[in-house]
């Protein structure tokens, strides 16, 4: 089993600490270890005694941070493949597929989003391992999280009936799989209970993957293979030749195979997962002292309650507040409500435009 770690997002909501050079997968944002270098060590023991060795699929201008943070930890990469564009997931995934398989191998791929919290480590192994022996047969399997919001954010899987919390982790069929519903929808679905939320996670041959992409987007198959075959390997990395990689539509797992594959399987997850998309979460997934609050950094705080507080390069003082985040660097400040923090996004937009 390869596990393919997808770490070429770029963490807008995280701004300011998140930016386009440094994006959240690469920050310590509730540990001294970084969310990507998390995702790797999650892996240890998954595979029995066998090192961990995972594929990278990141940004080119990342490949110095990626080698280095997988140094510290004293791994090595199976292959960092780069990318000399994002054009989302389902090529991403394509191009590991396709590096994978080049020396007539067909190996179980895991994919993993790099910018994942997952506390409960055992259960994640039992979810994998439970996933195995469809993914050897040839299905996809996905990790559905039972969800406790109607968010809009999310990939949504509706499965034949209620999930039996006491049951053991076993594969369920996947009867639709709907990306990033509307908030009605959602609603309907949170209330129905028979829909989970797609951790973002897979498992499947690689040979698997690429024949459902072929059937959906053959254009995406066609522009990875490629891209790998024109690339040029350089030690650990495997360098995407830039044209036939700029030729893929730009699509995600998601839209492109999961939402039309009939292959689907889903195995539950229930490990504590959060996927870290806004400050919100970071909050959530933080330690906190007893008002609620999560302090990062040299602070000083006077009746505030149930708020995040990072300070990196200076002393931040927070007095009667409450539900506030509050973010300081070397060059930006974000002073939000916590309740509205999925909207860092608009700010980002705005110093956009005004370059
Ligand atoms: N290498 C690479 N290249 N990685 C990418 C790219 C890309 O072009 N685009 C995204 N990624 C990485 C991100 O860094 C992240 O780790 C992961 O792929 C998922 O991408 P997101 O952009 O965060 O997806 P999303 O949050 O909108 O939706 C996905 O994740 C949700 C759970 O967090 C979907 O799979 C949803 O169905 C799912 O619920
Ligand atoms: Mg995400």
């Amino acid at each position: 089993m390869i596990p393919v770690i997808l770490s070429g997002g770029s963490g807008t909501r995280l701004w300011p600490l998140s930016r386009a050079g440094y994006p959240k997968q690469f920050l310590g944002l509730t540990e001294a270890q970084t969310l990507f270098q998390m995702t790797v060590a999650r892996l240890t023991g998954l595979d029995g005694d066998r090192p961990v060795r995972p594929m990278v699929v990141c940004n080119e201008g990342h490949r110095f941070i990626v080698a280095e943070q997988l140094r510290e930890k004293g791994l090595q990469a199976h292959a960092i493949v780069l990318e000399p564009a994002a054009r989302n997931t389902a090529p991403a995934i394509a191009a590991a597929a396709v590096t994978a398989m080049a020396d007539g191998q067909d190996p179980l791929l895991l994919v993993l989003a790099a910018d994942h919290v997952i506390p409960d480590t055992a259960a994640f192994h039992d979810s994998v391992r439970a996933g195995v022996p469809a993914a050897e047969a040839g299905k996809l399997v996905t990790f559905g999280i039972v969800p406790t919001a109607p968010e809009t954010g999310y990939g949504y899987i509706a499965v034949p009936s209620r999930l039996d919390a006491a049951a053991p982790v076993a594969p369920v069929a996947v009867q639709a799989f709907v990306e990033k519903p509307d908030l009605q929808t959602a609603q309907g679905y949170l209330e129905g209970g028979r829909h989970l939320w797609n951790s973002g996670m897979f498992l499947f041959k690689a040979s698997a993957y690429l024949q459902e992409l072929e059937r959906f987007a053959p254009a995406i198959a066609a522009a990875a293979r490629a891209a790998v075959q024109d690339g040029k390997k350089d030690l650990d990395f495997v360098r995407l030749d830039a044209d036939a990689f700029a030729r893929s539509p730009e699509d995600s797992i998601d839209y492109a195979v999961m939402e039309k594959t009939d292959k689907a399987v889903v195995v539950p997850l229930r490990a504590g997962w959060s996927d870290v998309g806004a400050w919100n979460a970071v909050w959530q997934v933080s330690g906190k002292d007893a008002q609620g609050n999560a302090f990062r950094g040299d602070v000083v705080a006077h009746e505030v309650r149930n708020s995040h507080v990072h300070a990196e390069h200076r002393l931040v003082s927070v007095l009667g507040l409450q539900d506030v985040v509050v973010v300081e660097t070397a060059d930006a400040v974000l002073v939000a409500s916590k309740s509205q923090v999925q909207d860092v996004k608009k700010i980002v937009d705005k110093l956009k435009a005004q370059g």
